[in-house]
């Protein structure tokens, strides 16, 4: 199984990146082919709004030149997306919310064109925080299965652990079997 996994932290070495050390090296021991992207470090533009891309039939077709269009293509190949982000103000960090408001290109609903370019992908969600998770990542948690409805792609859940000690709340065992977990239940199905 290929896997694309968005990494929306601005911290390389921080608790999301933590979080994902057991989570990947699971799923590299089974045999999962791991694309890891660092948006921070990518020139994601805001979407702008144009709709150009909904008369390109077969490709992303945005008219900016940035990143984007090679995020898509991991996007595109892979057979499951993980939306890895800490929770910035109940949301996602805003590369990554730039970067979802980039799909519009990979659904054509509003134009000439039709079709999808991700159907049928399956998406999960990695996500530390500071409050306790209902309270503080419930509303991004959301936000991404009404995408997925809207996308008609599988939603295959959320894994998160609260910051409550920096670096050591993600070191722990319980955080640790859960990533474990949480990789195993992606590629068992
Ligand atoms: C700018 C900013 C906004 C944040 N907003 C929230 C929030 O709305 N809800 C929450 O539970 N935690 C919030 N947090 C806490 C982070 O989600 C938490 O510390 C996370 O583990 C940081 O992960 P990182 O080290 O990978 O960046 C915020 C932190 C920062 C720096």
């Amino acid at each position: 199984m290929k896997i694309c996994i968005l990494m929306g932290s601005p911290r390389a070495k921080g608790n999301t990146a933590e979080l994902l050390k057991p989570f990947i090296s699971t799923l590299e021991s089974n045999g999962c082919a791991i694309t890891y992207i660092f948006l921070s470090d990518l020139n994601i533009q805001p979407c702008n709004g144009c709709y150009a891309c909904q008369q390109i039939d077969g490709h992303y077709g945005c008219v900016q030149d940035d990143d984007v269009g090679l995020i898509m293509d991991c996007v595109i190949e892979s057979d499951c997306i993980v939306l890895a982000t800490p929770i910035y103000t109940w949301y996602c960090t805003a590369p990554m919310k730039a970067l979802l408001d980039r799909h519009y290109g990979l659904n054509k609903f509003y134009g000439k064109a039709k079709g999808s370019l991700w159907a049928g992908k399956r998406l999960a969600i990695i996500a530390t925080h500071g409050y306790d998770a209902k309270y503080g990542a419930e509303p991004f948690e959301t936000g991404i299965k009404r995408l997925c409805e809207h996308s008609n792609l599988e939603y295959m859940g959320m894994y998160s652990v609260r910051d409550e000690d920096d670096i050591a709340s993600f070191q722990t065992e319980s955080a640790i079997a859960g990533a474990e977990a949480f990789a195993r239940s992606l590629y068992h199905i």
